[in-house]
């Protein structure tokens, strides 16, 4: 059976962003899939404080809820990342989620503990030899499909001038392109205080189910190789 699990980063569980990431998981199961939806609120994930020892040993030094929660999105076979609109941008707690997967999910370059002691020109090689294979982890990774959720009070024609919903959605896009997953479908609901729209919202929720629907019935087949454990879907 296919895993589809939400990450949601936003404290209103009765909000925009929280019951439309709900409804694409509805549209998952009814399509044949387990779900998850997991509120980002409701697990202790400490901020990254930038030591790198997760790109050396591939543990981060904090002890807190965050590995468990990086295994489930490295293991689903979709994933929908939701967070309103903040400022132009996500929320905190998802962006703070983003960050602590910089060692955990990207690739450890070989020899990325003696970078600083090579020669200038030993240096721009294995930067080269680096970007060039510049990735997830898990290679089984690769190709992961994602659904970006956002809800936005600012109104059409107002989204587009001043640029926020897209700033939001390139940000939630920035942890699937950094794994190497492919955005399957981008839902954003903006003037979202103007409840009057009631059209509007059921709307947006018909789609998210088909949304779901989709992305269950389009997988493509991958392979997730962990140390240690092997899960083909
Ligand atoms: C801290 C904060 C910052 C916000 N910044 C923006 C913003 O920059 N632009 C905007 O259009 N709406 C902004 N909003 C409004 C939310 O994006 C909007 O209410 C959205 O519907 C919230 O999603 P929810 O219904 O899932 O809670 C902000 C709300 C909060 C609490």
């Amino acid at each position: 059976m296919v895993n589809v699990v939400a990450f949601v980063g936003t404290a209103r569980r009765d909000g925009l962003v929280s019951r439309i990431c709900g409804r694409v998981l509805e549209g998952a199961a009814d399509a044949g899939a387990s779900t998850e939806l997991i509120n980002l609120y409701d697990h202790e994930i400490k901020p990254c404080i930038g030591c790198w020892s997760c790109y050396m040993s591939g543990t981060c030094v904090h002890e807190d809820e965050f590995e468990p929660l990086f295994h489930k999105l490295r293991d689903a076979d979709a994933v929908v990342l939701g967070s309103p609109v903040y400022i132009g941008c996500m929320s905190g707690v998802m962006k703070n989620f983003f960050d602590r997967h910089n060692g955990l999910a990207v690739r450890n370059p070989p020899g990325a503990a003696e970078f600083n002691r090579l020669r200038p020109l030993d240096k721009l090689r294995t930067i080269t030899r680096e970007v060039l294979r510049f990735g997830p982890r898990y290679p089984g990774m690769r190709g992961k499909g994602y659904v970006l959720v956002t809800a936005s009070t600012l109104m059409f024609p107002f989204t587009v001038l001043a640029g926020q919903t897209r700033l939001a959605v390139a940000s939630l896009a920035a942890l699937p392109r950094r794994l190497g997953g492919r955005v399957q479908a981008s839902i954003v609901y903006t003037d979202s205080l103007a409840r009057c729209l009631e059209g509007k919202e059921q709307r947006v929720m018909r789609r998210a189910f088909r949304v779901g629907q989709r992305i269950t019935r389009r997988l493509p087949r991958r392979s997730i190789s962990v140390p240690g454990e092997t899960k083909v879907s």
